[in-house]
């Protein structure tokens, strides 16, 4: 791989559309020139992304937020190598915008394609260089836990496109659970940032919620979800202002919580496999307790981690670009039938 990432004269043009975040990014080999992302504000007076605003959204973002992704990179698109575009999983009506944007706009400039799983982005994310920015990458294999709003997996990776699921949610994804708690509490969507920083000012040990007990190295978090709602429920039934004055060590119980049950499937499985190297990834990565429990797993056990910086941890183009930059190199390509997936595995 070394080898292959001293190739710097090949472009590509990253589209990533799975939710609710349009972005497109340009990368120079695995340097990313430009990452640009237009978010959905829309969202947030319903508590939850709406599929149908989302895509209508996505319509009225696509071209702008390309034209300032090749403008901040100073390149025109006829200067593109090929086209990477996110393929799934995701909501069906966000992918389309991306990919038939993508696909209309290769077939004009006479380019390839490159498909991408949104899941093995979030993982590749580790890999994007930046200029005049050392990094160090993981080397293979490592371990990544892989957390976002709609996922939460421990995945094992031999190489950018031999990934293994090794343990994954049965039902709710950590940032979702996260997002609920915040909306039982009324604070708005996404609550994960919000969950933070109160956190910061609350006691985690104040409440105790009942934590899941599933084998292996699988999780769960719709238990814990409702263990929060009954407390709740019954605290607030004894006094309506209860959430206004515990806010902080409510969310701070609950992030608490939330972390320890990540952190324990991840050690058991970094114990089993026999592997240090361990990768965070996908928006939850940004949770301040969460990053602090890996630098404590790290002095305490000798891990090796890789925690990635804030602009690519969420949705974000480059991060398709970087899988798409690998691919290309193989001649991996795309053919134009290749429709859009709303579920996957790896
Ligand atoms: O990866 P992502 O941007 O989108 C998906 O593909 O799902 O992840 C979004 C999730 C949301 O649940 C959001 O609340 C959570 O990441 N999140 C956080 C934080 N920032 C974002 N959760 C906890 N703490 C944060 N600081």
């Amino acid at each position: 791989m070394a080898e292959m990432n001293e190739n710097k004269d090949i472009y590509i043009l990253a589209i990533e559309s799975s939710c609710d975040d349009t972005s497109a990014a340009v990368m120079r080999g695995d340097t990313v020139l430009s990452n640009v992302t237009a978010g959905q504000a829309v969202h947030e007076q319903y508590g939850g992304v709406v599929p149908e605003l989302a895509s209508r959204a996505h319509e009225l973002n696509i071209v702008p937020v390309v034209d300032a992704a090749l403008k901040n990179a100073g390149i025109t698109k006829e200067q593109l190598s090929a086209i990477a575009f996110t393929r799934g999983p995701g909501l069906m009506g966000s992918l389309l915008v991306g990919v038939s944007f993508a696909k209309g706009l290769a077939a004009s400039l006479g380019i390839p394609m490159v498909e991408v799983n949104h899941l093995q982005g979030h993982i590749m994310a580790h890999f994007i260089k930046e200029e005049g920015a050392e990094k160090s990458v993981p080397e293979f294999p490592f371990l990544c836990l892989m957390v976002s709003g709609g996922n939460s997996q421990i995945v094992k990776v031999n190489s950018y496109k031999d990934m293994e699921i090794v343990g994954q949610t049965i039902d709710d994804a950590a940032g979702e659970a996260i997002d609920k708690c915040a909306k039982i509490m009324g604070f708005g969507y996404p609550g994960g940032p919000i969950i933070d920083r109160l956190a910061r000012n609350g006691d985690p040990k104040t409440y105790t919620f009942s934590k899941p007990h599933i084998p292996g190295f699988d999780y769960s978090f719709s238990g814990l979800k409702t263990s929060f709602l009954y407390t709740l429920r019954k605290l607030v039934a004894e006094d309506e202002n209860y959430v206004e004055k515990n806010k902080e060590n409510l969310a701070a119980s609950f992030e608490a919580t939330v972390v320890a049950v990540l952190m324990d499937k991840l050690y058991k499985a970094s114990k089993a496999l026999k592997i240090k190297r361990i990768a965070l990834s996908g928006g939850v990565s940004a949770n301040t307790a969460l990053r602090a429990a890996y630098a404590d797993f790290a002095k305490r056990y000798g891990w090796e981690i890789f925690i990635p910086k804030f602009g690519f941890t969420t949705d974000n183009a480059a991060m398709i670009g970087i899988v798409g930059y690998y691919k290309f190199l193989e001649g991996d390509f795309c053919s134009m039938d290749k429709p859009a997936f709303t579920r996957t595995v790896l």
